[in-house]
C-alpha cells in the first residue's frame, strides 16, 4: 500500500475548514469514473467542474454546459469514488435567481451523491450563496477570474492587477464568506492579492493561477496530465506529457495491428 493511501483521510465540510490552518488541500477535477477511481484516495477534494465542456465536450467555452450534463459526469465521478468528497459546478444559467438557484441546486443533491455546489460570483451573488447554505446546500465560491463571464467581460482577464480590482476581489471573498461558504476558488489573480484575500477570510481558499499563498490548488486532470494541447495556461504544470503518450501508444498499436504482430499468440482464445 502507497504511503498517500496510508495517510488520506475522507474529508467533510468541517475537516476541510480544519484545513485552512493545518496543511495545504490538493483539489482536481474529473470528469468520469475511471479518472474519479484514480484520483480518489490521492486528492481532497474532486471537482466535476465545468471545464467538462470544453475538454470533454469540445466546446469553446464553458457557457452551455446544461444541468443534466453536468448530473451525467458527477453520476459518473461518485460511482468511480465513493469515498470521495466532490463538489460540482452549478452550470452558466442556473442560478440566475435564488428560487432557480435551490431548485437546481436540490436537483444536483437528489439525483448525486455530490458534498456540496460551486457558484461563480461574488458581492453579486451572496444572496444566492446565501439562499443555499441557509437551506443546507453547501457552497464553494468561486471569484477572480470567473469562466462563466467570458463573454460579459469580453475574454478571460486576470484579476486583481491594480488597487480598485484588488480591494473589489477582498469585498467578494468576504461577502461569499458570510454568504456561508465552506471554501472559496480564488482563479487568475495576482498572487500578491490571493494572498490578502487568503488572509482576510477564515475559510480556506482554493487558488487556480493564483500564486502559492492560498489555502489549496485546484487543476484540471486534462491540463495537469498534458492532455489538452488546444491552449495551455501559464499556471499549469505538465505532470504527464500525456498526449504524446496516447499519441505513440496509439501509434504502436496501429503498427502492430498494420505488421501482423498484435495479438499473438498469448492474446488469443
Ligand atoms: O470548471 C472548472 O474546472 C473549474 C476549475 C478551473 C476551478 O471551475
Amino acid at each position: 500500500m502507497s504511503i498517500i493511501k496510508e495517510n488520506f483521510e475522507k474529508m467533510n465540510i468541517t475537516k476541510i475548514k480544519n484545513a485552512k490552518s493545518n496543511r495545504k488541500l490538493t483539489v482536481i477535477t474529473a470528469y468520469d469514473a475511471l479518472f474519479a477511481n484514480l484520483f480518489k484516495n490521492i486528492a481532497d477534494i474532486i471537482l466535476v467542474g465545468d471545464s467538462l465542456n470544453m475538454s470533454f465536450a469540445g466546446k469553446n467555452d464553458t457557457l452551455s454546459a446544461t444541468l443534466d450534463q453536468m448530473i451525467y459526469h458527477t453520476k459518473a465521478v461518485c460511482n468511480g469514488a465513493k469515498e470521495a468528497f466532490v463538489v460540482v459546478d452549478m452550470p452558466f444559467g442556473t442560478y440566475i435567481n435564488k428560487d432557480e438557484a435551490l431548485k437546481n441546486a436540490s436537483k444536483v443533491y437528489a439525483k448525486t451523491n455530490a458534498a456540496a455546489v460551486k457558484i461563480e460570483g461574488g458581492e453579486d451573488r451572496a444572496d444566492i450563496v446565501e439562499h443555499l447554505t441557509k437551506n443546507s446546500i453547501a457552497v464553494m465560491g468561486h471569484i477572480g477570474l470567473m469562466p462563466q463571464y467570458v463573454r460579459s467581460e469580453g475574454g478571460y482577464k486576470v484579476r486583481g492587477k491594480d488597487k480598485h480590482d484588488a480591494q473589489q476581489l477582498i469585498k467578494d471573498a468576504l461577502a461569499i464568506e458570510k454568504a456561508g461558504a465552506f471554501s472559496i476558488v480564488i482563479e487568475g489573480v495576482m498572487s500578491d492579492v490571493a494572498k490578502e484575500i487568503s488572509e482576510a477570510v477564515n475559510i480556506p481558499t482554493i487558488g487556480i493561477g493564483a500564486g502559492k499563498d492560498t489555502d489549496g490548488q485546484v487543476l484540471v486532470w486534462s491540463d495537469m496530465l498534458g492532455l489538452f494541447e488546444e491552449f495551455k495556461p501559464k499556471f499549469v504544470r505538465d505532470y504527464l506529457d500525456g498526449a504524446n503518450l496516447v499519441k505513440e501508444a496509439v501509434k504502436q498499436y496501429r503498427s502492430d495491428v498494420q505488421n501482423g504482430s498484435f495479438p499473438s499468440k498469448e492474446e488469443e482464445y
